[in-house]
């Protein structure tokens, strides 16, 4: 152990282009946004062996050596802790605290930021060093755990931030430095599990394989060019490929009437575009804005309707060490 307590934090990330099509090895573009997971891993003195503690499930405290009965979320968490703790074969007591400021079970990549930030934090405090690719690895299989059958995105955009083109488990950084639009985050509050989701993409993919590859090609094209388009800050652009991924995405079946309600708030106060953003069938909507003056009243009017939304900036920075 190097230190007393080490503390770690990951972005969170919408997918602008592509979500479920990369699951099947087509293209997606993702951005990290300023909301973060922090873990901090500490010494406890005390006869049990882990205690952890979190504000994802409000007011419990989980003393992990007890096996009390854990949440089925939960199972990623208890999976990185006792790998980690195998791997670096301590016996020490610990303390792990979990908080997050993505909304959970919304599309935001709230679980992977979760499992870099841990696997990073406590890795470092049991007296390792793991680079980028040894984290993004481990927290990798933490998402199998999570979602069955995850693309790999969500963990890539979650360890090296920025911005990327992701596609079968390799990354393209992407520069978006001139970007001039504003991103507007609503929540449907619909929570959902993307494991279910992604099985029944499926399901409907073995009946309807034909008619879903074309929804996939059609959606990889989107990809192609909205990387250009983002590159480029051509927001008028981006605004109407947003508009024609969620089209295909309805046609996947994973719309939701709350997202339709949502996309059509954002629409009437002046986006440019709006896409849910994630697995869906509920969860988060993305809109792209080119003034701020309009952004804003966005938010005021979602939340007149009972929704939560916050304006989400892009950042470079991916997971990191909080001193
Ligand atoms: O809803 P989220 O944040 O779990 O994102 C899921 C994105 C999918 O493309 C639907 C699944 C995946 O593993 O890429």
């Amino acid at each position: 152990m190097n230190s007393s307590r080490i503390t770690y934090t990951a972005p969170g990330k919408i997918i602008l282009f592509g979500e479920h099509a990369v699951v099947y090895g087509y293209p997606a573009l993702a951005i990290a946004i300023d909301r973060r997971a922090k873990c901090t891993v500490s010494s406890y003195s005390s006869d049990e062996d882990v205690v952890l503690s979190t504000n994802l499930y409000p007011g419990k405290t989980f003393l992990v050596s007890c096996k009390e009965s854990f949440p089925s979320s939960l199972q990623a968490i208890l999976f990185l802790i006792k790998k980690l703790i195998d791997n670096f074969q301590s016996n020490l007591p610990l303390q792990i605290d979990i908080s997050s400021s993505i909304p959970s079970s919304s599309g935001l990549g709230s679980s992977a930021a979760v499992s870099v930030a841990l696997t990073n934090s406590l890795s470092t405090f049991l007296g390792g060093n793991y680079s980028l690719e040894d984290v993004n690895k481990i927290a990798f299989e933490a998402e199998k755990i999570q979602h069955g059958q995850p693309s790999g995105i969500d963990n890539n955009i979650s360890t090296y931030g920025g911005s990327i083109l992701y596609q079968n488990g390799l990354m393209e950084q992407i520069t978006i430095d001139d970007f001039s639009g504003f991103w507007v985050i609503a929540n449907s509050m619909i929570e959902r599990n993307t494991k279910d989701i992604v099985a029944n993409v499926q399901k409907n993919y073995k009946r309807k394989q034909e008619k879903t590859e074309e929804i996939f090609h059609l959606i990889h094209s989107i990809v192609i060019r909205g990387k250009e388009c983002i590159k480029n800050n051509k927001l008028d652009e981006i605004g109407e490929l947003m508009k024609e991924n969620q089209t295909l995405l309805e046609q996947l079946g994973v719309g939701h009437s709350k997202v339709t309600d949502l996309l059509l708030i954002l629409k009437k106060n002046g986006s440019v575009g709006e896409k849910l953003t994630g697995a869906g069938v509920g969860g988060c909507v993305v809109g792209l804005f080119d003034n701020i003056k309009d952004a804003h009243s966005a938010i005021k009017n979602i939340k007149k309707k009972g929704y939560q939304a916050f304006t989400a900036n892009y950042t470079k920075i991916g997971v990191t060490i909080d001193d």
